[in-house]
């Protein structure tokens, strides 16, 4: 989204080289297909069709990262899209995105491969809410089951009031130099890049999710993508 008022360009890093354990022995999960096409293919597509994203780099299985190459290239996409080896932790893959930026990207976003379905609208809202002057953004969704403790001989604790609590997805947004920073100078164990920049002392802003940007994690989730493709082609 570089404009007239000034803007630098706006990219999004697409952490794609986890195993995906979790969905049972394979290929890794960001080039397992769901409904014909590789997963990463879908999460690409969203954020390269965006109107506000310009670069997207795309963190790869080091030993896939020609394949996921060849998958990307047949793709017409408005944005530049770049393929680099991701490392060992989704962190680490991160970062090795991060050093892939061209220098007039001012805007980052970090999106899962694991979330196919986003729907633009998210996009779009994370980068709003960072050109309106949040260094950090993450979009949330409301909880539905009831949320209990459960201790070590399985018996049941407190209910956590689930008004107060949200389930963190992607893309989340910062400014560049935040997140820069934060993965120049958090080394914690934490599960996302909203949770590096807050370790700088930087608080995160929420803007609302989308339950069709949920995570591809077990075999179940695969099932729910493939109908919510279907559902959409025939709507
Ligand atoms: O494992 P989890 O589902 O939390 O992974 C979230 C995202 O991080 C996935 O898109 C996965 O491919 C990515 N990841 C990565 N490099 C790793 C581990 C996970 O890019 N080493």
């Amino acid at each position: 989204m570089s404009d007239d008022v000034g803007y630098g360009r706006v990219a999004a890093l697409v952490p794609a080289a986890g195993r995906g354990e979790r969905l049972g022995p394979g290929a890794p999960k960001a080039i397992r297909e769901i409904a014909g096409t590789p997963m990463l293919v879908y999460a690409v597509k969203a954020l390269a069709a965006s109107p506000v994203v310009d670069v997207v780099v795309v963190a790869a299985p080091s030993d896939y990262r020609e394949d996921v190459g060849s998958l990307l290239q047949p793709q017409e996409f408005s944005a530049e899209v770049f393929v680099v080896a991701g490392g060992e932790s989704r962190s680490e893959s991160v970062a090795r995105a991060l050093i892939a930026l061209p220098d007039d990207v001012d805007v980052v976003l970090v999106h899962d491969a694991a979330r196919p379905l986003v729907p633009p609208e998210v996009i779009t809202n994370v980068v709003a809410a960072v050109r309106d002057g949040h260094a950090a953004v993450v979009p949330v969704v409301p909880l539905v089951d009831t949320i209990r403790t459960v201790s070590g001989d399985a018996s049941l604790g407190a209910t956590v009031s689930r008004d107060s609590l949200r389930a963190v997805q992607t893309p989340q947004g910062f400014t560049r130099d935040v997140l820069q920073r934060a993965h120049a100078e958090v080394d914690a164990p934490v599960t996302d890049d909203a949770g590096m920049v807050e370790r700088l002392g930087i608080s995160v802003h929420a803007v609302d999710g989308h339950e069709d940007a949920f995570k591809v994690t077990r075999p179940l989730d695969v099932v729910l993508a493939e109908a919510l493709i279907e559902h959409r082609r025939t709507r």
